[in-house]
Order: structure tokens, then sequence, then C-alpha cells
């Protein structure tokens, strides 16, 4: 990596854990249309996978008309609502604030690259909007991870070409969009979750900017 300028964050299930919230949308969708449905499947297949292709998970090979698609996708998205709405500053990942705080002080730039379209609500609810110089969410780009366009873009909000950029993500699919945008990746997580990241850490709990770099 050249001389770290931006460091660019997945939000969900990396700044704060509302990757629970849509599994448990998924699921209860999963029940409602009496499709088996695991927490295992939600990992392997649906972490960091926007919502249509995560609905195309779910049915497979069942056949339903697009009326019928839209209706669930929205379903989803109402239980996710839901869950989500009772959420706080004290959902930010713990030491988060602090760890925004020291990266802005030592004058690199942050950026979120997140695929929800629910992006905005959750940096509202959690109240760290304020912390990031660009925002892309999932009504920026037309490809999805694992393309690298979000954080392509990202790094254009924030102004930094994407190879003194780190991108910072959950998913193995965002991984792989971090390392084909020709970004340093850190993958969340368990080590063999992911095929491409650079370094990995179990967790962001508790988290100094020192950590994210390896230093
Ligand atoms: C990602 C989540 O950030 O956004 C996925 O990790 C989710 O679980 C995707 O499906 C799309 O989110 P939304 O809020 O637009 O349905
Ligand atoms: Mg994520």
């Amino acid at each position: 990596m050249q001389t770290l300028k931006a460091i660019i964050f997945d939000l969900d299930g990396v700044l704060t854990d509302t990757s629970e919230y849509h599994y448990q949308g998924w699921k209860r969708l999963a029940e409602d249309e009496g499709i088996p449905f695991t927490r295992e499947e939600n990992d392997a297949y649906l972490r960091g996978v926007g919502r249509r292709e995560s609905l195309a998970y779910l049915i497979r090979d069942r056949q339903y008309s697009e009326e019928q698609i839209q209706e669930m996708m929205a379903r989803k998205n109402r239980y996710y609502s839901e869950l989500i709405k009772a959420m706080s500053p004290k959902d930010v990942v713990a030491g988060g604030f602090e760890l925004l705080e020291e990266i802005r002080h030592a004058g690199i730039k942050t950026g979120i690259a997140s695929a929800s379209k629910n992006c905005r609500i959750v940096l509202d609810l959690l109240e760290i909007t304020q912390y990031f110089d660009g925002i892309a969410d999932g009504n920026s780009v037309v490809n999805s991870k694992p393309a690298a366009d979000i954080f392509v873009f990202a790094a254009g909000l924030v102004n930094v070409p994407t190879i003194a950029c780190l991108g910072v993500e959950d998913a193995d699919a965002g991984v792989e969009a971090i390392k084909t945008a020709g970004m340093t990746a850190l993958g969340i997580g368990p080590q063999d979750r992911f095929h491409r990241a650079d370094r990995v850490l179990p967790s962001m709990e508790n988290k100094r900017l020192k950590d994210l770099l390896g230093a």
C-alpha cells in the first residue's frame, strides 16, 4: 500500500451488528414461506450480499412472479426496519467512536461502502454520520459486491486513489470487492471466511488505528 490516506468501512457487521438483524429478517421471511433456512447458510451465502441476490438464494428454483419477489423484498425490509428502529449510539461496536475520532485526528479520510439501502438510516440511528467524508450505499452503484464498484465509488467520494485506501469488511464478497478495487483488505471475522484478505482480525471490538494497520 502507498501511504494510507483513507479507510473505507463496510457498515453491517463491521461498525455495528446489523448483520444479525438482516439474518433475523430473512429467517422470518423464510418461515412465512415455509423455506428451510439456517444461520450457517446465512453466514456462507447471504453475509454482505444485496437484497435481491439474498432472496434469489433463499427461493432458489421455486417459482415466483416479479410482483411476488418485490413483495417479499419489501416484507423482509419491513421486518428488518422493525428490528433496527430501537438502535442507538450504544449499538456502535465497542470502541468505535474512539477509533473513528483517532482516524480523523491522524488526518486519514473515512468512507463507507455499504450494499444497504438502509445505510444512512442506520448511520443516523448510531449518530456516526458526521464521522465520514463520503458515504456509498445501496443506491450508489449498479454492480454489487463482489464487484469493485462501491469501493471505487467511495474512494472517489473521499478523493483518494484506491491504492492508498484500506477497506474493512466482514464478508468475503466484500473483501473480493476491495481487492478488485486495488485496495488493501482487512477482513473482520474468522480467518477461514476470507480468500483474499491481506489481514484478518477476529473482531472490530476495541480496536485502535494501529490494530487496523497491523503496525
Ligand atoms: C449489506 C448486508 O450491507 O446490505 C446484507 O450485509 C444486506 O445482509 C445488504 O442484504 C442489503 O441491505 P438492504 O438494507 O438494502 O436490504
Ligand atoms: Mg458487512
